[in-house]
């Protein structure tokens, strides 16, 4: 375990560089982040490179034994590019491009765009693939920052259809999964699909646009698929001079929310996960909960140790800040990153910036650049990591608890909420949240991973469920698991469209029940009681009838009060539990112990 710290060598005079090394070596600062925006000095005119500043950089941190994780630079396409070829924008939803003065503006699907980055990433690997400083790489910055995955423009149009093509083989299998005899959507060929833009409906719902609910999610994958292809691009790159480990910075579920990319296939392209941790910012202030299971993410999409590539060193904000972290702050955000099993902590930034767009997002050293009060703090912890690393190493929760994340779900919940304030992500934090609160470890896993180590598992509201993941549910079970299931569960096909078979489709069996009637809670609520105590329910109920299971809670309101709202099915060696409805936090936490 040890600190780090994101670093511009660029944003200051090269005068300055000895006293910040100093200072980083006094403060157990052991690996600098530098790189990730600075094309526009690598290629300051088309086909014209300089590395002498990255070269004289890397150097110098040698010089004072400071690993680097040195970065793409493709978030922010140059000036020149932009003008000379407009069309790497990306567009949004109503068709506009994203103009340039920002970031992460470029399409993934660009491939102008793709073969500038192929260019310049090679370059940068041949020519620091060896470097002694060098010791990791970062892909990018934040794939997918603020709504950045879906690009509207017209390659991506392109793209799409042939996406389809591959997938569905023929335009009438397409019509038949999308169900286009609704509403005289049915297409004679591939060329006559669309991508889903803000349409008549738009205004009015944009969770559904309006639109075909499978060409929606469809959108989404193919989406999810270009940045997770592009990655891919970057890592061969990268991967044919070079032998460091490859990262990307991701995003938290918390503050931010979901980026639209599907971070266990993300993940598959990289050799270590990281992430960046804003806590108390101009845009929120995290519950400790969410946190944590943001570690909790992130350690589980590798299911190794990880990084926090960026973590808050100061108040911070755009046009407003968040309060200073309070003294003690910054030492708690770290021992909650290396509990869940983070290895190296990297501190956003080493010194505030004196210009440009974040001159308040404050890092480590206020503008001034003297060591006060928070430099004070990470060089505490920094002793204290490099103790912690030569005592018991990296801490990687072993966990027996699991919450699969279906990424497929959670779009499918986007476009469809069933209910009001229904927020998949939040679903599943209830119940880390619970566990979090006893302080047990847990584990996200996609549908498709190995369950067997697992005591228990969650799947809540897994909306669709193939045949391949039902059968390894059931294995699960049936070899002596627990599995709890919850409303809005195995109802839909892969092409997000309803089964005909009774709720809860699919694992009707499993959990040996039925559901003919339910009641979305909107501006209302229902009780009930069971094995977790009195519960109150505000987002959904399933009125439940028993085939093979047995009750273990009844409502107590409403015209289904005396009805299950939940109940526990044997199977093979196993148990199913049903959760029909939502519980509020305390009966959450009363259910997990
Ligand atoms: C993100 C980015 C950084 C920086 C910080 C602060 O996490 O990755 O480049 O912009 O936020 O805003
Ligand atoms: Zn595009």
């Amino acid at each position: 375990m040890r600190i780090g710290a994101d670093y511009y060598p660029e944003h200051w005079e090269k005068e300055r560089w000895k006293t910040d090394f100093e200072l980083m070596n006094q403060a157990h600062i052991k690996v600098v982040r530098i790189g990730e925006f600075t094309w526009s000095l690598y290629e300051p005119v088309e086909g014209k490179f300089d590395f002498s500043w990255m070269d004289e950089a890397l150097d110098a941190l040698h010089e004072y034994g400071i690993k680097v994780v040195l970065c793409t630079p493709s978030a922010t396409p140059p000036k020149w590019m932009i003008d000379r070829y407009p069309d790497i924008l990306q567009r949004d939803i109503y068709g506009r491009a994203k103009l340039s003065g920002t970031r992460k503006h470029y399409c993934f699907n660009s491939s102008v765009y793709r073969k500038k980055c192929h260019i310049l990433n090679t370059k940068i690997a041949e020519r620091y693939g060896h470097h002694p400083a060098v010791e990791a790489w970062q892909v990018d910055n934040e794939l997918g920052w603020s709504n950045t995955t879906r690009c509207y423009c017209d390659e991506c149009q392109d793209k799409f259809r042939f996406w389809l093509k591959q997938k569905y083989k023929t335009i009438d299998r397409l019509n038949e999964k999308y169900g286009t005899v609704v509403w005289s959507q049915i297409y004679n060929g591939f060329d006559e699909v669309n991508i889903p833009r803000a349409g008549a409906c738009y205004e009015s719902c944009h969770d559904t646009q309006g639109q075909n609910p499978g060409l929606l999610l469809d959108y989404y994958r193919f989406c999810s698929d270009s940045v997770v292809d592009f990655t891919k691009e970057t890592c061969e790159d990268i991967r044919a001079y070079s032998s460091y480990p490859i990262s990307t910075n991701m995003l938290d579920a918390a503050v931010n929310s979901g980026t639209g990319i599907n971070y266990f296939d993300l993940s598959e392209k990289l050799d270590f996960a990281t992430w960046d941790n804003y806590i108390e910012f101009q845009w929120g202030v995290a519950e400790d909960a969410t946190v944590s299971r943001d570690h909790a993410l992130i350690r589980s999409y590798k299911k190794k140790p990880f990084w926090v590539m960026e973590q808050q060193a100061g108040a911070c904000g755009w046009s407003k800040m968040g309060p200073t972290p309070t003294p003690g702050k910054l030492r708690l955000w770290t021992y909650s990153a290396v509990a869940n099993g983070a290895d190296t902590v990297v501190y956003f930034r080493w010194r505030t910036a004196l210009f440009g767009l974040e001159q308040y997002w404050h890092g480590i050293l206020n503008h001034d650049g003297k060591p006060g009060r928070r430099y004070e703090e990470i060089s505490q912890i920094g002793r204290e990591m490099e103790l912690l690393n030569q005592t018991v190493g990296t801490l990687m929760p072993k966990a027996r608890v699991a919450i699969i994340k279906s990424f497929d779900s959670e779009w499918s919940h986007s476009i469809h909420r069933h209910v009001e304030n229904f927020q998949y992500d939040n679903y599943e934090l209830s119940f880390y949240r619970a566990f979090y609160r006893l302080g047990i470890a847990v584990d996200f896993i996609s549908e498709k991973e190995d369950m067997s180590g697992y005591d228990l598992v969650f799947a809540p509201a897994l909306i669709m469920a193939d045949t391949e993941t039902v059968e390894s549910l059931s294995a699960y079970v049936k070899n002596g698991g627990s599995l709890l299931l919850t409303f809005r569960s195995g109802i839909k096909d892969e092409f997000n469209a309803m089964l005909p078979e009774t709720v809860p489709g699919v694992f009707a069996e499993l959990a040996g029940i039925q559901v003919n009637d339910y009641d979305p809670q909107m501006e209302k609520q229902t009780t009930s009681s069971g094995v977790f105590g009195e519960a109150k329910s505000t987002l959904w109920c399933d009125i439940i009838e028993e085939t093979t299971a047995r009750p273990l809670g009844v409502y107590t309101s409403d015209f289904y009060a005396g009805k299950s709202c939940m109940t526990v099915n044997e199977y093979g060696n196993g148990e199913v539990y049903y959760l029909g409805c939502d519980l509020d936090d305390d009966a959450m936490l009363r259910l997990a112990e």
